[in-house]
């Protein structure tokens, strides 16, 4: 049986992670998975597509669920199907949450981070050689948005390993539990850590992969009209999902933070929110 490629996106229901499926589905010739945590969202976002003539293909995907991640894997194996595309989208934020701050920051960073890692792992072995991996990450993850000079070097080690990298940010869950975060400098933001951590996992993973010819980016998208935003941003989804979608075509190098106007910025200089958003931070 012959293989066929195969794109993926996660968190693809709605908001950007669909825009992405469907500019993806109008313009890369394999096939493309919508993948939802919640089959019935997920369902619906297909049959949109299938509406306007696209022709996606549908799996439930729950990055944070060990069972879900494996029952995706066994039908990419099932199908004999070669990944070519995986564009890490989903995440949440809480925006002005009654929850207490170290239940944000353990789910924060447990969505944002760990299980975007944890999928990614696992689907890595059925990726082919010239795949590309596009991790969907923030403003939030520039480096100058820790206060500390110690922990922004941890971050940005070259020689940081993935378990190293998890247990940074257990150090950070674990000083949040003892309300000692902001003391220690890594700012009041967990969106911020699991976004660095994103970033961090990106620039390792080129290292790693990069003489397998895989190439891996990570994206801010811009701020999007979303429901993670409360319909609040300056670009629809659509306009959003353009960079990520070409990173994911065209892009022939790796290990890149690249802008929603398509800039790559230096992770470790100046907050681009300044000298491309012409923001006052
Ligand atoms: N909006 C912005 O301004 C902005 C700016 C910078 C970066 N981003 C990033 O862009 C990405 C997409 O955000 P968005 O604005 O489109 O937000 P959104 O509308 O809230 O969509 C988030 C998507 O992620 C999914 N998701 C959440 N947890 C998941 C899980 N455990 N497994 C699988 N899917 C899960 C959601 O599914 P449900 O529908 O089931 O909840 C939803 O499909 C995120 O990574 C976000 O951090 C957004």
């Amino acid at each position: 049986m012959s293989t066929s490629k195969v794109a993926i996106v996660t968190g693809a229901n709605k908001g950007l992670g669909f825009a992405i499926a469907k500019l993806l589905c109008e313009k890369y010739e394999g096939q493309v998975y919508l993948t939802s945590r919640d089959n019935q969202r997920g369902i619906k976002a297909y049959e949109e597509l299938r509406k306007v003539g696209l022709n996606p293909l549908y799996h439930q995907l729950d990055i944070t669920d060990n069972e879900s991640i494996k029952a995706f894997v066994k039908t990419i194996k099932d199908n004999n199907e070669e990944v070519d595309i995986l564009i890490n989208n989903a995440g949440i934020l809480f925006i002005k949450s009654p929850e207490p701050k170290v239940y944000q920051a353990e789910q924060t960073i447990f969505v944002n981070f760990v299980s975007l890692t944890n999928f990614t792992e696992a689907i890595l072995p059925f990726m082919r050689k010239s795949a590309k991996i596009v991790n969907v990450t923030s403003s939030s993850g520039h480096l100058s948005r820790i206060p500390s000079k110690e922990i922004k070097e941890q971050f940005s080690s070259e020689e940081l390993t993935l378990e190293e990298l998890k247990s940074l940010t257990n150090s950070y869950v674990e000083d949040v539990k003892k309300g000692q975060d902001i003391d220690k400098g890594w700012g009041d933001s967990p969106y911020v850590i699991s976004k660095v951590a994103v970033n961090a996992y990106t620039f390792l993973l080129h290292r790693r992969l990069s003489s397998k010819g895989i190439i891996v980016n990570c994206v801010h998208p811009g701020y999007v009209k979303s429901d993670m935003t409360f319909g609040a941003g300056t670009l629809s989804p659509s306009d959003a999902a353009s960079v990520p979608v070409s990173l994911a075509l065209e892009a022939t190098f790796g290990g890149r933070y690249v802008w929603h106007n398509g800039q790559d910025v230096p992770w470790n200089g100046e907050d681009p929110r300044k000298y491309i958003d012409g923001k006052k931070v």
